[in-house]
C-alpha cells in the first residue's frame, strides 16, 4: 500500500465534488497519477491520459497512464494506455526517456484514437524538444508508438514575413541572451530560422479539434519563447504544413486552448520551472489569429501564482462545449508522485475567461 494511500481509512472514496489540490483517490485508493494530463470524451465517459509519475525522478519509467469516469468525480484506473520501452535502449520512447503532457483526440474518419505528447530522449535534458506520436483502436490503448520528430521542418510560419525568413542574423551574433537587440531578433525569427531544417523545437503541448473535425498542435517553440499553433492532416497523424507563430518572445508553456460561441481561448503560464507563475490568457476569432491578450484569467487569493499550478487543458463539460473545467498540475519536484490537480470552473465576464478559486465545488456551478 502506498504512503499516500494510508492517508485515508477509506480505500474507496466517494467524492460529491472536487477538492482542487487535495490527493485524489481512484477506484483503487490510490492517489490519480496522470500529470499533465488532458481530457477525451468519448461515448458518454470521460478519458484522463497523463503522465505516470515516479517519487524521485520526472523521467517517464513506466508511461502514459489512462483513467475513465462517468461522472468526473470517480476515477477507474485503466492502466497504462501507452508504455515507455522496457526492452530497446535506443527506441525514443526508452524506459528513462522524458514523456510530458500528453494528449489524446479520435479521429472519427479512421476510427483511431490518436495521443500526442512531448517527448524529450533518454539521457538528453530537455534538448531533442520532440513531439511523440501514438495511436490505438480502443481508447484504453495500448497505444502503438509511431514516431517523435520536430514538427514543419523546412517549411515557414505564414506570419513570418520575406526580411525575417530571408534575415542573415544567426544565433551565434548574439553573445548575450535578453539584451534589448536579441529580443528583437527573436521577434523576428531568430530561432525558427536556426531551426529550419531539423524542424522546430516542440516542448509543452495541447492538442485541439475544431467543429469541422480539424485537429491543431499547439506547442511552445523557439526554446520556450514562442507557441506555434500546426494544423494537422484529415489523419491526424501529420503536418499539413500550415502554422503559425504566437506571442513571438512571449515565453509561455502549459497551453491549453478551448473554444466558446466561435471564439478561441488561449490559456497559457510563464516558464518558471516547476515553480508555478501568473496564467495568461488570449482570444481570437480565428484560431490563426489575431490573438489578442487578456490578461491572467486567475481571481482572489493566489491568482498570482495560479493558486499554486500550472495550466494543463481546459475541457467542456459532458462534451456540450458550452461549459468549461480549467485542468492544472500543482508540481512537486521533492515527491513528483504527490502532484495534486487543480480544477476549477471557467466562468465568463466582460467576454474574458475567469478562474476563481474554491476549496470545493460540483457541477452543480454550470447549470
Ligand atoms: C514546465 C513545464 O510546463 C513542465 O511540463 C515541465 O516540463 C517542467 N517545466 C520541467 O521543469
Amino acid at each position: 500500500m502506498s504512503r499516500l494511500k494510508k492517508l485515508f481509512d477509506e480505500p474507496e472514496q466517494e467524492y460529491q465534488s472536487f477538492h482542487p489540490g487535495e490527493l485524489w483517490l481512484d477506484d483503487q485508493g490510490n492517489h490519480i497519477n496522470a500529470h499533465g494530463g488532458g481530457i477525451l470524451y468519448y461515448q458518454g465517459k470521460y478519458y484522463w491520459f497523463g503522465e505516470h509519475k515516479s517519487a524521485n525522478t520526472s523521467q517517464a519509467l513506466v508511461g502514459v497512464r489512462c483513467y475513465s469516469s462517468g461522472d468526473l468525480y470517480h476515477w477507474k484506473n485503466e492502466g497504462v494506455a501507452l508504455p515507455v520501452d522496457e526492452n530497446n535502449k535506443l527506441s525514443p520512447i526508452a524506459k528513462g526517456c522524458t514523456i510530458e503532457r500528453p494528449k489524446v483526440i479520435y479521429n472519427a474518419v479512421t476510427e483511431q484514437f490518436v495521443m500526442y505528447f512531448h517527448l524529450e530522449l533518454k539521457g538528453q535534458g530537455y534538448r531533442a524538444a520532440q513531439v511523440g506520436i501514438a495511436v490505438s483502436d480502443d481508447v484504453k490503448g495500448p497505444y502503438k508508438f509511431v514516431k517523435s520528430l520536430r514538427p514543419n521542418a523546412g517549411i515557414w510560419p505564414v506570419n513570418m514575413n520575406q526580411d525575417q525568413r530571408t534575415s542573415s542574423l544567426t544565433a551565434d551574433d548574439f553573445k548575450e541572451w535578453w539584451t534589448p537587440e536579441w529580443r528583437a531578433a527573436i521577434v523576428d525569427g531568430l530561432f525558427v530560422r536556426r531551426d529550419f531544417e531539423g524542424g522546430q523545437m516542440s516542448r509543452d503541448m495541447t492538442l485541439f479539434v475544431d467543429d469541422d473535425g480539424k485537429a491543431y498542435h499547439i506547442y511552445s517553440s523557439e526554446d520556450n519563447l514562442t507557441i506555434h499553433i500546426a494544423e494537422l492532416t484529415n489523419d491526424y497523424l501529420n503536418y499539413t504544413g500550415k502554422y503559425v507563430r504566437l506571442f513571438p518572445g512571449g515565453h509561455n508553456e502549459a497551453p491549453a486552448l478551448f473554444k466558446k460561441e466561435g471564439k478561441y481561448y488561449l490559456i497559457t503560464s510563464g516558464c518558471t520551472g516547476w515553480a508555478p507563475n501568473a496564467a495568461r490568457s488570449a482570444v481570437a476569432s480565428s484560431i490563426w489569429g489575431a490573438w489578442e491578450t487578456l490578461g491572467n484569467p486567475c481571481r482572489g487569493e493566489g491568482a498570482e501564482l495560479t493558486f499554486s499550478s500550472q495550466s494543463t487543458c481546459v475541457f467542456p463539460v459532458y462534451g456540450e462545449k458550452k461549459s468549461f473545467v480549467f485542468m492544472a498540475d500543482r508540481w512537486n519536484p521533492k515527491n513528483h508522485l504527490d502532484g495534486r490537480y487543480v480544477w476549477l470552473p471557467i466562468s465568463f465576464e466582460n467576454g474574458k475567461p475567469i478562474i476563481k478559486w474554491a476549496k470545493e465545488w460540483d457541477k452543480y456551478v454550470f447549470d
